[in-house]
């Protein structure tokens, strides 16, 4: 008879007897991801595989890289890289061409295809899946969003779990990371951002990061995935980091909560409603314990209540490791079909109702109520409001303002502005 003790000993040793499977891999792109991904396969042992560069494409190679480029095989023709027969290509060169058409050809030869880039699953996401499925090859992105966390694959597998309505989080790495060194240390904005750029969290070109572009290209990832969306991320509504002071993150701890670079989006009415941004988050909700580089997301499931993912976002390593999972992962499925959620393009996004977090600076707000008390006759239901404080030769002072439309809540600041000649920003309030 088998114990349970006898049949772990022979997995053992079926393990033991198997030697381990060479993936051999071309690697498109050999930045601070490509390089990550090389170091790690060549120091990642496990029982099962072995992982071997066969060619890694660059397109300078007297560029001064993280790894040392003369121990790989390099090459700057895309297509001598794919006539490698690699059992896997990763794509991690970043942006749209030639990455596009690269994974395009991979998938039309039945190689399967891992990739972190989500420029390239936002633009043309329709189209890659599409050629995925018609050659039953695996395209996996896992390290696309929350680099560091295996959610997406998760869900990929499984139908009722994936019945997602709404979702929220926080996706782009720099921007918590500069949010929370403003607020911890009282860092200026400049020195935040270059500490993540050094510590290689932030993309090339950091506008991404702090323009709020990267969480939206992110989001429409998300979307596809959640909600079989498919909607341009030039129709989503953003706001970057760039305007948020260290005053308002003060201000957002007295109120019991943080500002974090957000992303939310709902579709139970069939038309979604989306917004990337900076926004007060109440201490009630998780996002608010989520600081410094790491991600989290909330997904409202339809049959299994809120779930919620946490962990590393950014960084070339924690992306490297994702990206070499799903080469295995890739390996293993073969030409599995995958389980395709049917996807309808949008034309148009909704902004949601939230709540509003509101600035107001003036030479004098002496009578500390009557801003918030104009707000209150114009239908803003006003739930906090902050003291006046005197900061860089103004005054200023908070509203914390419950739910209302973008348009309802600009009108009623619009007749602050003209009526006691304040200057108002609202950012997005959650709870
Ligand atoms: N620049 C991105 C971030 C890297 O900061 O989150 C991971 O996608």
């Amino acid at each position: 008879m088998s114990t349970v003790a006898s049949l772990v000993r022979e997995e053992d040793a079926a393990s033991v007897a198997a030697p381990p499977r060479d993936i051999r891999i071309a690697l498109l792109g050999l930045g601070q991801v490509g390089s990550a991904v090389a170091a790690l396969a060549r120091t990642s042992t496990h029982a099962s595989h072995r992982f071997a560069v066969a060619s890694a494409l660059v397109r300078s190679p007297e560029r001064v890289r993280p790894i040392d480029p003369s121990t790989l095989p390099l090459t700057m023709d895309g297509a001598a890289a794919l006539d490698t027969r690699p059992d896997v290509v990763v794509e991690v060169l970043g942006g749209l061409e030639p990455a596009r058409t690269l994974v395009l050809a991979a998938l039309a030869r039945r190689i399967p295809v891992v990739t972190a880039n989500k420029s390239l699953l936002a633009a043309h996401g329709d189209e890659l899946i599409a050629a995925a499925a018609r050659t039953s090859t695996p395209l996996l992105h896992e390290a696309a969003v929350l680099a560091g966390v295996p959610f997406l694959g998760t869900f990929s597998r499984r139908p009722l779990a994936s019945d997602v309505t709404a979702l929220s989080g926080i996706v782009n790495g720099t921007s918590n990371f500069i949010l929370s060194r403003m607020a911890a240390d009282r860092a200026g904005f400049r020195q935040a951002l270059l500490d993540a750029q050094q510590a290689g969290y932030a993309e090339p070109e950091p506008s991404k990061d702090v323009d709020g572009d990267d969480a939206t290209e992110k989001l429409c990832v998300l979307l596809r995935h959640f909600a079989g969306i498919s909607v341009a991320p030039a129709l989503i509504d953003r706001t970057g980091v760039g305007g948020v002071e260290p005053c308002d993150l003060e201000c957002a701890s007295s109120f019991g909560g943080a500002i974090r670079p957000i992303v939310a989006a709902e579709w139970e009415s069939g038309t979604p409603s989306a917004f990337v941004g900076p926004a007060f988050v109440a201490s009630s909700h998780p996002l608010s314990r989520i600081d410094g580089v790491q991600n989290a997301i909330s997904l409202r499931t339809r049959w299994s209540g809120d779930v919620f993912f946490s962990g590393p976002g950014a960084g070339p390593t924690v992306t490297a490791a994702t990206v070499l999972d799903d080469v295995v992962e890739a390996v293993r499925l073969g030409g599995t079909p995958p389980l395709l959620r049917a996807t309808r393009t949008v034309t148009s996004c909704d902004v949601p109702v939230t709540g509003w977090f509101i600035r107001l600076v003036a030479d004098d707000l002496s009578d500390a109520q009557r801003a918030p008390a104009t707000l209150t006759r114009l239908g803003v239901r006003v739930r906090r409001v902050s003291p006046v404080v005197e900061r860089y030769g103004q005054q200023r002072q908070w509203v914390l303002a419950g739910p209302c439309t973008d348009a309802h809540v600009r009108a009623a600041l619009d007749v602050l502005e003209t009526t006691a000649g304040c200057r108002t920003r609202p950012i997005r309030a959650i709870e």
